[in-house]
C-alpha cells in the first residue's frame, strides 16, 4: 500500500515582528489581555510589497532544500490559503512559476484555518491513488491584509507566514506501523458560516473585505470539535490516544490548545506551541509549527503526530501520521 511520507519541511516568516504592545496606543487593549486570553505575544506582518505567493515560494524553497530534492521531482503543488494575491490565477501556479517548475500541476485549496489539513488530505489521496509521487503542500497567508484595525476582537490575533512540506510516496504494509499519513478526518458545517467570515468578495461586494468573528462562539465549537476529530482520526489509524507522541494543533489560542490536549489526555509536553511567536496564521499555522518543531529536532522517526485545525465555514479536521 502506498503511503505519503513527509520528506522535508520548511517555513518563512516576514521580517517585521510586531509585539502586543504595538496595539496598546491604537486600540483599547493591553499586552496583558492578549497574552492571558490567547497566549499570543507577537506576530509577523508581511512588507507592503510582499504577497502570499512570495511567502509560499520562500517556504517551498526551504522545504525542497531540507528534503534534498529538486523542483523537477515534484509532480504537484497545493497551496492552502484564504488570502490569495489575486482572485485568479491560484497562488499555487505563482509558486510553481516562482520555483521555475515547468511540469506537473498546481492549485489552491480554501478551507480557511483548516486549509492545510484539507490540502494534506488531498495530497495523501493523490499519492495513494498513484496520481503523484511527490507533492509540495504549502500553507501561506497574509491575514494582515484583511484585518479591520479598529476591531480589537480580531486584529490582535492574526499574523502572516508560510510553511511547507514535501510529501513522497513510499511503499508500506497497510498497517499502523507504516510511516506516513495513516488517517484523515475532514468535516464542515456551513450553517455556522456567519461565526467567522470575510465581509467582501468578488460576487458580493467586489472588494476583498475584512475578517469578522464571533470569537467566543468559535471558541466553544473549537474546544468541542477539535478533540472529536482528533479522536476519530486516531481511531481510524488503528491507534489509541495514548500512542500519540505529538499534537501539532492549529495555533489560534493557547487556551483552545490546552483544552483540546486535556480532552485527549495529552500532557502539554507533547504539544507543539508556536502561537506566542506567530499568532494565528490561519492555513500557515500547522506547517509553520511542523517546520519549527522539526528544525528543533523534536520529532523522532516512528513517532505519531496528530495535526488538527478548525476555521471559517466552519471547517475542521485532523491528520494522523507516523514520522
Ligand atoms: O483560527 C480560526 C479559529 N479562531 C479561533 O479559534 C478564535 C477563537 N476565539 C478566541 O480565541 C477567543 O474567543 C478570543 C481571543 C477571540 C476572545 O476571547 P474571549 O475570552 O472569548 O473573550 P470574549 O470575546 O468573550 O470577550 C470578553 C471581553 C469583551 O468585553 P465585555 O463585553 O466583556 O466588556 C471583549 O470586548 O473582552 C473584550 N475584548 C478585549 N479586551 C481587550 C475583546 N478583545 C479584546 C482585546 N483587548 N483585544
Amino acid at each position: 500500500m502506498r503511503r505519503a511520507v513527509i520528506r522535508g519541511t520548511g517555513h518563512y516568516l516576514p521580517e517585521r515582528v510586531v509585539e502586543n504592545s504595538w496595539f496598546e496606543d491604537k486600540l483599547e487593549t493591553t499586552d496583558q489581555w492578549i497574552r492571558s486570553r490567547t497566549g499570543i505575544e507577537r506576530r509577523h506582518f508581511a512588507a507592503e510589497d510582499q504577497r502570499t505567493s512570495d511567502l509560499g515560494i520562500a517556504a517551498a524553497k526551504a522545504a525542497l532544500d531540507h528534503a534534498g530534492i529538486s523542483v523537477d521531482q515534484i509532480d504537484a503543488v497545493i497551496v492552502a490559503t484564504s488570502t490569495p494575491d489575486f482572485t485568479f490565477p491560484s497562488v499555487a501556479t505563482m509558486v510553481q512559476a516562482g520555483l521555475g517548475m515547468k511540469r506537473g500541476f498546481a492549485y489552491d485549496v480554501q478551507a480557511v484555518c483548516a486549509g492545510f489539513v484539507f490540502a494534506l488530505a488531498n495530497a495523501d489521496a493523490m499519492i495513494r491513488a498513484g496520481q503523484a509521487e511527490r507533492v509540495l503542500v504549502i500553507g501561506a497567508e497574509t491575514f494582515s491584509r484583511i484585518m479591520d484595525w479598529t476591531d480589537r476582537g480580531t486584529c490582535v490575533l492574526f499574523g502572516d507566514g508560510a510553511g511547507a512540506v514535501v510529501l513522497e510516496a513510499v511503499e508500506g504494509d497497510g498497517t499502523p506501523a507504516d510511516r506516513g499519513i495513516l488517517a484523515v478526518d475532514l468535516n464542515s458545517d456551513g450553517q455556522y458560516r456567519d461565526l467567522l467570515y470575510v465581509d467582501g468578495g468578488v460576487a458580493s461586494t467586489g472588494t476583498a473585505g475584512h475578517l469578522r468573528m464571533q470569537g467566543n462562539l468559535v471558541f466553544r465549537h473549537a474546544v468541542e470539535k477539535l478533540a472529536d476529530t482528533a479522536h476519530r482520526a486516531v481511531e481510524r489509524a488503528g491507534l489509541t490516544t495514548d500512542q500519540v507522541d505529538w499534537l501539532v494543533p492549529h495555533q489560534a489560542n493557547s487556551r483552545i490548545i490546552e483544552a483540546t490536549a486535556k480532552r485527549m489526555h495529552l500532557p502539554m509536553e507533547k504539544v507543539v506551541l508556536t502561537v506566542a511567536d506567530h499568532g494565528n496564521t490561519s492555513a500557515a499555522s500547522i506547517p509553520l509549527a511542523l517546520s519549527v518543531a522539526d528544525e528543533q529536532g523534536k520529532f523522532k522517526p516512528g513517532q505519531i503526530l496528530v495535526a488538527e485545525a478548525i476555521g471559517g465555514g466552519l471547517a475542521w479536521g485532523s491528520v494522523v501520521l507516523r514520522w
